[in-house]
């Protein structure tokens, strides 16, 4: 049976990829601070392969907790950095401690948990961050961004680094650059605004990808978008 984790579970495309690969047959702990949706899951087969835990990523003793939870576990297959949270202010007006909470969250947070989990990635495993089209460079950039795109163009080079630092164990590592998708983040950042793709929809996108793509690309960074922006 495979294994995944993924973090940033308990709604919107996190939560939706969990499902997927639950449906799929594998084992999945699902990591966020609260269980959300999670929470509500009824069907038995699903519930029982999915490994709730809360814990914030931000935090180190979140961090080892998830570690903790991992004990018995040898092996992943697969880890989805999808935690993630986005603020919407003009540059000027941001602290430097919004900042730092922005690259703790979007960036820091993925820094340590592939560093605390790195002894169970083997041969074939796929490491997958979720960044940004507003962290994919040359993209068009929205007013207001800055700090959110920053941290996620941070995490398409760390993608490419990690890439060929772990390429010789066939540890596999690529990033998707996702474009709008209609969750609660975008409603908050954009009310109003209509996204033309679904969270169900990217959460199998996602899952699909995390289980296959590995076989054909390494280090990648990849726009996951309609258009531009979308
Ligand atoms: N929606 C879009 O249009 C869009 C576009 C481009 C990229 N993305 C990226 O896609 C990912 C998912 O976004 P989404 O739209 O599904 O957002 P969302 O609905 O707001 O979900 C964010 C998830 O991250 C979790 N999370 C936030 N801070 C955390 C922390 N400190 N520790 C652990 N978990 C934490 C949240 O759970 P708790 O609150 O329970 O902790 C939640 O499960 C994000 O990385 C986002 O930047 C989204």
């Amino acid at each position: 049976m495979k294994t995944y984790l993924v973090t940033g579970a308990s709604k919107g495309i996190g939560y939706h990829t969990v499902l997927n690969l639950a449906k799929s047959g594998a084992r999945v702990f699902a990591v966020s601070r609260t269980e959300g949706m999670l929470g509500q899951l009824e069907n038995p087969g699903i519930k029982n392969s999915i490994h709730i835990i809360m814990e914030d990523l931000t935090s180190a003793s979140g961090i080892g907790n998830v570690l903790k939870h991992l004990d018995k576990v040898d092996a992943l297959d697969g880890l989805i950095n999808n935690a993630g949270a986005l603020l919407n202010k003009p540059f000027m007006d941001t602290s430097i401690e919004e900042w730092k909470e922005q690259f703790e969250v979007n960036f820091f947070s993925v820094v340590n948990l592939i560093r605390s989990l790195k002894s169970k990635f083997q041969k074939g495993s796929h490491i997958v961050n979720i960044s940004s089209m507003g962290g994919f460079q040359g993209s068009q950039k929205f007013p207001g961004l800055s700090a959110y795109s920053a941290a996620k163009g941070a995490l398409s080079i760390l993608t490419e680094s990690l890439s060929t630092e772990f390429s010789s164990e066939g540890i596999s590592v690529n990033c998707l650059c996702l474009g709008a998708v209609q969750t609660q983040m975008l409603e908050q950042a954009f009310p109003g605004y209509q996204a033309p793709v679904q969270p169900e929809e990217m959460g199998k996108f996602i899952a699909d990808f995390t289980k296959n793509a590995h076989s054909y690309m390494n280090g990648k960074v990849i726009p996951v978008a309609l258009n531009n922006p979308d």
